[in-house]
């Protein structure tokens, strides 16, 4: 039976409902699953795992510190595989140009910061999930003055975003995590 951790962390609480589906999708396949807030969670236990969906809620364009320093401790030769997932709040990757460069310049250094970690420790790296999660006020402020100060782009942006993690998202990370798993 493969031993799967979900390690979360999420301020608002918009990472950890994409975590808690991925958790539900996995225990439903031969897993044992263990679900974690990343500031309860002690690192040394890592290795106890065969795979670990660490996730994050995105900050600065990139993974939240505390996950930046989690794949710092990834163990090395211990057959350790990592899957990344993140909410941001940015539009996700789209065939628009204007928001696919929106999604590149505040998102797009999450999935690499994965790939490098997991890179540098020689651990097997088996996928990305993200999606849009709503922002706080704070932040909704940050974005409304600096990135879309037009307010016909605001409004159309932040009805949606304040949906999100929708229903559909969550569908999603649960097929996600299905692809990840049943992969023998
Ligand atoms: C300090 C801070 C910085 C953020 N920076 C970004 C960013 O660079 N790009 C982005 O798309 N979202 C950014 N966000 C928005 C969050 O990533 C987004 O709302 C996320 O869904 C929050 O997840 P949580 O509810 O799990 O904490 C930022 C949020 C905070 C609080």
């Amino acid at each position: 039976m493969k031993r799967i951790l979900v390690c979360v962390f999420s301020e608002t609480g918009n990472t950890m409902k994409v975590g808690e589906a991925i958790r539900d999708e996995a225990a439903k396949l031969d897993c044992s699953v263990d679900l974690k807030a990343l500031a309860l969670f002690d690192p040394s236990s890592l290795g106890d795992y065969d795979v670990a969906f660490i996730g994050s809620t995105c900050h600065s364009s990139s993974l939240a510190q505390p996950v930046l320093d989690l794949l710092t401790k990834l163990p090395e030769n211990k057959g350790l595989q990592v899957v990344g997932f993140v909410t941001h709040s940015t539009w996700g990757p789209s065939k628009d140009a204007h928001r696919q460069s929106l999604f590149a310049r505040w998102a797009g250094n999450c999935q690499p910061a994965f790939e490098t970690a997991c890179a540098e420790k020689g651990v097997g790296f088996l996928g990305f999930f993200g999606c849009m999660g709503a922002p706080n006020p704070g932040i909704e402020t940050f974005i409304q003055n600096t990135i879309m100060p037009e307010a016909e782009e605001w409004e159309e942006y932040i009805e949606e975003a304040r949906k999100h993690p929708t229903d559909q998202d969550l569908l999603n990370a649960r097929t996600f995590t299905r692809e990840i798993l049943e992969i023998p």
